[in-house]
């Protein structure tokens, strides 16, 4: 059945774009009540508009910015160039060598996003990062986020269900948090809502931005974990 499932997605993610076939398929859960409270949460029309909002709530508070999926520093990169306050520290968490076995996904692969073993090079002293893959670093991301005094602000931005669902898990003794899932619209919100289903946390989606003309499919999503 799974087999016939994954021939179908794979044929026709062929003709339309995977997003708007990842939204097909996470849609019942994004409409479950577990994410009730995305009809309520700010709508945006990209992702500078997310962000843009969720610098304007940091901006005059003290983070602790920690995110997992780095690649090329990109967003940790922006994130600190605009919340300035001097008593932020930003932790980007990546293997960099790319993606881990991304289990039949029917676009990524293995390896992806390697950057082999380039740090991004950030002139910046309260950015670090962490290399290696999540699972062999449980211990150092438990120490970077024991020594948390701020507002944690997590961004999720490693693409599958595994490395995201493994985070949040980490992060679950850490609640409450705000949280960024950088695509919201397949496995990080599959992700989340096997994890929500598994603990008695709860979500609040603050605001969101849709990839697609109907609504259908978010993109980057802020919520508070609590
Ligand atoms: C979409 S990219 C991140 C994009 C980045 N935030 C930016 O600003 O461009 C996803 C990253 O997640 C990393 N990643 C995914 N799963 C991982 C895991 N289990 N352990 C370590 N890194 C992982 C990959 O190596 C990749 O660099």
């Amino acid at each position: 059945m799974l087999y016939y499932l994954k021939l179908i997605i794979k044929y026709f993610s062929s003709f339309f774009k995977l997003r708007t076939v990842e939204a097909v398929i996470t849609y019942p859960i994004l409409k479950s009540k577990t994410f009730s409270s995305i009809k309520k949460s700010k709508k945006f029309q990209n992702t500078k508009g997310v962000r843009d909002y969720v610098i304007e709530k940091f901006h005059d508070s003290a983070i602790d910015f920690y995110e997992f999926g780095v690649h090329r520093g990109d967003s940790i990169s922006k994130f600190s160039k605009r919340l300035t306050n001097i008593q932020n520290t930003f932790t980007g968490f990546d293997s960099f060598e790319g993606l881990p076995n991304v289990y039949n996904h029917p676009s990524l692969k293995k390896g992806y996003f390697s950057t082999e073993g380039q740090l991004p090079k950030i002139d910046d002293k309260r950015v670090k990062f962490i290399k290696g893959f999540f699972n062999t670093k449980k211990k150092e991301i438990i120490e970077e986020l024991d020594k948390s005094k701020n507002t944690k602000l997590i961004h999720f931005d490693s693409d599958i269900y595994s490395s995201t669902l493994y985070v949040l898990f980490i992060l679950d003794n850490y609640a409450p948090y705000y949280a960024i899932f950088d695509q919201f619209g397949g496995d990080e919100a599959r992700a989340l809502y096997s994890y929500l289903v598994s603990t008695d946390k709860k979500t609040e989606i603050l605001a969101t931005s849709y990839e697609d003309n109907f609504s259908i499919s978010p993109g980057v999503t802020f919520m508070r974990i609590y």
